[in-house]
């Protein structure tokens, strides 16, 4: 690994096989930088060295993980718990959460199901009331979104479900009111971060989070398979051990290292939110992600928001001056990484969609939206190219 040359802002060389000439999909599937494929390749190669020996190995570095998510997103690395993806974190809470029957859970109608399907299924499992509003009403009329709020907490809500940036505009929800407004009211707050971590500053503690749920292969630049849930410390000890599994238990890797009479299952379930660490799991995904957060914290998010903020100024104004309509917020708070514009009259976003990825502006076309999402790689240098190839498309669709 000491031999790959470092990250840098604007500099893809990390990602030598990436074949479109401007990736601009990492709010869909991010690529991996060779740094990360190595991270991964050596676990695989210590399990093929050394099998079962490799183990333990692999089980301490979770912990140095923990130690650098807790830093990348202001949480106690006590208070996380490595998962599959955005989901399984949202599924886990949903399922452990200390509900009471009959209590209130608003969800946001417009927002990607991860964050709504598991609270839908708590609801039937635990007898709760799901209500909703509409996410993209922060966007468009934030004082009518915040009085719904208010209404709906003034009738009693026990949690809120939201995304810190929403999937099809990009829009950076006002998280940290959001939950100062639902402490007020005795709610807590459950967030979807995975299209804000790596590219949006977030700060657990400070932005009043109480639960946080997100997936390593988009914003944080990973592979698939993995993610993580935290949760503020104070809130661990109340869960409900739900989900838990053979690696649950308190001291529960003792009978595979200190003999007999360790094989117990009545060691009580960890009162922390690792419980929810079941079993055997994507090793290899965790060390790929400790290279990734290692790069985010080199380079540094508020600088990586500012970059990418740049790329997609300059990518916006040429598509408005293409008669283009932009989702993206005027007010820099409201802004992520992606950029989501709606085409001009008479162009079909999906043919579009399909013209510029064929032409190598890889982008994603969700819930009718154009969006572009660069990252650090992406260098200023590519607009040329980038406008180039809308430009192309456009003609073949005209
Ligand atoms: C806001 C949001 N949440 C969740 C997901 C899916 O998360 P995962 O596949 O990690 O469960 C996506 C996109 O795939 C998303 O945009």
């Amino acid at each position: 690994m000491s031999t790959l040359p470092a990250p840098a802002i604007g500099d893809r060389t990390l990602f030598p096989t990436l074949r479109p000439l401007v990736y601009a999909n990492h709010a869909g599937i991010a690529v991996p930088s060779a740094r990360v494929l190595a991270a991964a390749t050596t676990v695989h190669e210590d399990y093929a060295a050394r099998g079962f020996e490799a183990f333990p190995t692999w089980i301490a570095q979770r912990r140095r993980l923990k130690e650098k998510l807790a830093r990348l997103v202001g949480a106690v690395p006590d208070a996380i718990a490595l998962t599959q993806n955005t989901t399984r974190g949202l599924v886990n809470l949903a399922l452990c959460f200390p509900w009471t029957r009959g209590d209130r859970v608003l969800l946001f109608r417009g927002e990607f199901p991860a964050n709504v399907t598991p609270w839908q299924r708590a609801a039937e499992l635990f007898g709760l009331d799901v209500v909703f509003e509409d996410a993209d009403t922060f966007r468009t009329d934030p004082e009518a979104a915040f009085d719904a709020l208010a209404r709906a907490l003034d009738r009693g809500i026990r949690l809120v479900a939201v995304s810190a940036v929403e999937f099809q505009t990009g829009f950076r929800m006002p998280v940290r009111t959001i939950a100062a407004r639902c402490h007020e009211r005795g709610a807590q707050v459950a967030v979807d971060a995975v299209q804000a971590c790596g590219v949006v500053p977030i700060d657990m503690a400070a932005d009043g989070i109480d639960y946080l749920s997100c997936g390593s292969h988009k914003w944080l630049m990973s592979l698939e398979g993995c993610g993580f849930v935290a949760c503020a410390p104070e809130h661990a000890a109340a869960l409900r051990p739900n989900v838990a599994g053979w690696l649950g238990h308190e001291d529960g890797l003792k009978f595979l290292f200190e003999g007999p009479g360790h094989l117990r299952t009545d060691r009580p379930i960890r009162k922390t939110i690792d419980f929810m660490e079941d079993g055997n799991s994507n090793t290899a995904g965790f060390a790929a992600l400790e290279a990734a957060v290692d790069t985010l914290h080199e380079l540094g998010v508020p600088a990586i928001h500012a970059h990418v903020n740049r790329w997609n100024d300059a990518v916006e104004a040429a598509l408005l001056e293409r008669g283009f309509t932009s989702a993206r917020a005027t007010d820099a708070a409201g802004r992520s990484g992606s950029l989501c514009v709606l085409p001009p009259a008479g162009v079909d976003g999906v043919g579009l969609h399909r013209a510029l990825v064929k032409r190598g502006l890889a982008c994603a076309v969700p819930d009718g939206y154009l969006r572009l999402s660069p990252h650090w790689p992406n260098a200023l240098s590519e607009l040329d190219t980038a406008l180039g190839i809308i430009d192309e498309a456009l003609g073949a669709l005209a």
